[in-house]
């Protein structure tokens, strides 16, 4: 799939602008502060429904404006469909062909988009919460029944926890059976889809990675965490330790007010060699490591939906040597995905001739080839 074009009014620094896009995708090239990054969030927005760099509206509305609009006119299965955003202070309207969604998850179905931020580096570096994000966001673009499933499981879990805290003076055996079955089962199917998912992912992001460090580097690797320990006592099987596990830590997670095994307490072990990436890769490898998982997530995407998800890459050559920078470049284009990149020093970035290369100044944007 790929956008033909994408309008933004009022937006950021934007007071008025119409891109249109090859298939093969937009460079956009600027100093700091001219609006790169703006145009991909709002290319994002129209995608997921979301902003990747907040959660309130009128902080994406031009300053000294009351409104902002994007449209996005993209081509699914050789189908052309029209995004429309509008935002409003307190408001926002997506409409999909002039109807208005149901649900902004329903955007998950008809747009598919892998987006790379520099805050992605959080991946590697940050909390456990960023890798549960970015493998639940991947299985949520394959798996349709995927975010059922999380929302199910955080609502039992919310009642569980609540049940808890409310068991200063004994607690309902039968209701606390019934709640732990609820989350056993929902635990369990986002345990499975997370684990397939990685499995498939895995020997793409090696792959990727070996090429991008030229086999410079050690060869990464990932493995998922339950959330608790899986025992061989019970085979390993999930449902029996995700139940021993609730029975033993009852009394804990009583006096805690919280459930404290699950999936929500799921990570992802990366490591390059033996070590772990987060105290042991340099700032450029875990770039290259984000890189990887996300090309490898293009690739991934492209075979299981017949065509490959518009990738979004936002400054991506800062902190890459320009040898590993052309190498990724020449992945890009290999992924055969509409491509579009940021970058503040576009020296870096061999050319493509079929991508459309834009300059972009104080919000307005200039073609420099044709
Ligand atoms: N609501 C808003 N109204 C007007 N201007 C805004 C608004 N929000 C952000 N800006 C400004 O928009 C400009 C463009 O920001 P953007 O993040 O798109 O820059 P960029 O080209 O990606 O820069 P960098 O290379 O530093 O990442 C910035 O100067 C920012 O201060
Ligand atoms: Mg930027």
């Amino acid at each position: 799939m790929f956008l033909e074009s994408l309008s933004l009014h009022n937006f950021r620094n934007i007071a008025q602008l119409e891109l249109t896009i090859p298939a093969q995708g937009v460079l956009l090239q600027g100093n700091n502060g001219q609006g790169k990054t703006s145009i991909l969030e709002a290319l994002y927005l129209c995608a997921t429904g979301r902003s990747f760099r907040t959660q309130r509206v009128h902080e994406m509305i031009r300053h000294g404006e009351s409104a902002a609009r994007i449209s996005a006119r993209f081509i699914r299965r050789g189908v052309r469909h029209v995004i429309d955003v509008s935002l409003q202070p307190k408001h926002r309207v997506i409409t999909v062909d002039d109807k208005r969604l149901p649900a902004t998850s329903s955007l998950l179905q008809m747009v598919n988009i892998v987006a790379f931020f520099p805050d992605d580096l959080c991946i590697t570096k940050g909390p456990a919460e960023g890798r549960r994000h970015f493998v639940d966001r991947m299985v949520a673009n394959i798996q349709s029944d995927f975010l059922m499933s999380s929302v199910n499981y955080a609502k039992v879990l919310k009642s569980r926890n609540h049940v808890l805290r409310q068991s200063q003076n004994g607690i309902d055996p039968v209701l606390m059976k019934t709640l732990d079955e609820q989350l056993i089962g929902y635990g369990e199917k986002i345990h499975t889809y997370r684990s397939q998912t990685l499995k498939a992912l895995l020997p793409l992001a090696i792959e990727i990675y070996t090429e991008i460090s030229m086999g410079k580097d050690p060869t990464p690797n990932m493995e998922l965490t339950a959330g608790f320990l899986l025992s061989s006592e019970y085979m390993s099987d999930y449902k029996t330790n995700f139940k021993k596990t609730l029975e033993k830590d009852l009394p804990r997670d009583r006096a805690l007010g919280m459930t404290s095994s699950g999936p929500h307490r799921a990570d992802l072990f990366i490591s390059l060699g033996n070590y772990n990436s987060r105290q042991y890769a340099s700032q450029g490898q875990q770039r290259a490591l984000v890189l990887a998982l996300k090309l490898a997530e293009v690739h991934m995407l492209r075979s299981i939906l017949e065509s490959p998800p518009i990738l979004l890459l936002d400054d991506v050559s800062s902190e890459l040597d320009s040898e590993r920078c052309s190498v990724l470049f020449n992945d890009l284009v290999q992924s055969e995905a509409q491509v579009w990149l940021s970058t503040t020093g576009a020296a870096k970035l061999p050319e493509n001739p079929k991508m459309s290369k834009y300059e972009v100044t104080d919000g307005h944007v200039n073609l420099l080839n044709s």
